[in-house]
């Protein structure tokens, strides 16, 4: 791909705007020569201002949501594509999330512009795991553990049941849920089908990924081995 295209694909302006930036003399090399737009050039060694080029197409990312922010880029509201650089929101192909967390849930979200590998997490083939922590209005009553992992439970205006789902009571406040699907406000409404109301939910972890120290808000970029950790075993 032209050198021209591939700087606008990753939200750095039109064609014309980076044609610009090339006449401006602001993209240079590694070695601060400055480039022309015909210049045969890989993707890591080009600067834009002095700074790297954002990452090429092939991107994954690990953000810690925080409550307040939706996955949907139509919300009016704060979105999630609001913690990133205002460019991201322009490249080609476009960096989607992952399924999605509500506005008022936190935790592991991904995001992604590689379609095959956006598949492959939200496939059932791929079965991966995905860890929620519940706070519950309620004190749990005993018997949720055996009715989420039977296989059996029908949520209002559904036609198939749950896939078997592990709950571990962590106290009668507490909850810490696994799931292997991911239904519309499914955790909230898993509790509510049992009489329980969610609080406060958080997802910890998705197949072997977790967020470890990575506060709210924060983001980052998934490389191989993060990969081979999400669909490995746990
Ligand atoms: N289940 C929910 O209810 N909400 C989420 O954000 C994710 C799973």
């Amino acid at each position: 791909m032209k050198i021209v295209k591939h700087i606008a694909n990753l939200g750095y302006g039109s064609r014309k705007q980076v044609q610009m930036m090339f006449r401006e003399g602001r993209i240079t090399d590694a070695d601060g020569e400055v480039l022309y737009a015909d210049d045969p050039v890989d993707h890591g060694n080009i600067r834009v201002d002095g700074e790297p080029l954002d990452p090429a197409p092939g991107l994954a990312i690990l953000l810690h949501k925080p409550v307040g922010y939706t996955c949907s880029t139509k919300d009016p509201g704060r979105i999630v594509h609001d913690l990133f650089p205002s460019r991201f929101r322009a490249r080609s192909p476009a960096l989607s999330t992952v399924g999605r967390l509500d506005r008022d849930t936190s935790g592991l979200l991904l995001l992604t512009d590689d379609g095959a590998l956006l598949h492959r997490i939200i496939s059932p083939r791929s079965n991966l795991p995905k860890v929620y922590e519940a706070t519950l209005a309620q004190d749990l009553r005993g018997d949720e553990a055996d009715l989420f992992a039977s296989g059996t439970l029908m949520l209002e205006s559904e036609q198939t049941p749950l896939a078997p789902a592990g709950l571990e009571t962590i106290d009668p406040r507490h909850a810490r849920l696994t799931l292997t699907e991911g239904r519309y406000h499914q955790v909230r409404r898993m509790f509510a089908a049992v009489g329980n109301h969610v609080e406060a939910l958080h997802r910890s972890r998705i197949g072997g990924l977790t967020l470890d120290d990575l506060p709210a808000g924060q983001w980052r970029i998934l490389g191989e081995v993060d990969l081979r950790v999400l669909f490995g075993p746990l």
